[in-house]
């Protein structure tokens, strides 16, 4: 399939407000990948697809994840919403029959982080914290450290959600956690 049609087929599969979305964590995802010299192909089709799966009812998600055998902890079972990122990665390879291990992987770990990331999996996780439709305080400032430093863009961006989590008394997924561990150590490390 071409990048043309999965863009026609996610117009109709998305609400428009997702559907845009996509089309900016693509093009973002895009640039991000000229600028740390990746395949650019590669990081659009991941950031055009990475919310596939996001518009699914919560109890759909669950059911499909736990068919497919993904579900990683129980703060999953009880915010389903989580597994967007495995399940889409599920789906893209079972629908859109994408093959590539290292776009379904950056579209897997999208939503929580994980530790070791690749750059691919850290261009899409901030693309999709970045991308142009996304209005916040200090979103300026973390497109312009992911231009400088994308492990100081995704160690901030990381932080900003276990903050956000944190202040609202929700669960919080332990990828992130680790995530974040792992991005200090190597830089300790270095
Ligand atoms: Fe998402
Ligand atoms: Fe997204």
């Amino acid at each position: 399939m071409k990048e043309n049609d999965y863009d026609k087929l996610l117009a109709r599969k998305l609400s428009p407000l997702r559907y845009r979305h996509s089309r900016g964590v693509a093009s973002y995802a895009a640039q991000l990948a000229l600028k740390y010299n990746i395949e650019v192909n590669k990081a659009r089709l991941a950031g055009l697809l990475h919310d596939y799966a996001r518009d699914l009812p919560e109890g759909e998600l669950l059911t499909l994840a736990e068919e497919a055998g993904l579900i990683s902890c129980e703060v999953e079972r009880k915010l389903p919403l989580l597994l967007h990122g495995p399940v889409g990665a599920y789906l893209v390879q079972k629908d859109l029959n994408v093959n590539d291990g290292e776009i379904l992987q950056a579209i897997s770990r999208h939503t929580v982080g994980a530790p070791d990331m690749t750059l691919l999996d850290k261009i899409i996780y901030l693309a999709d914290a970045l991308e142009p439709g996304r209005v916040y305080p200090g979103v300026d400032v973390l497109r312009r450290l992911a231009e400088e430093d994308l492990d100081k863009a995704l160690l901030k961006a990381l932080e900003s959600s276990i903050s956000y989590v944190l202040a609202r008394g929700q669960l919080l997924h332990p990828a992130t956690v680790e995530a974040r561990n792992c991005l200090l150590m190597k830089r300790d490390n270095s």
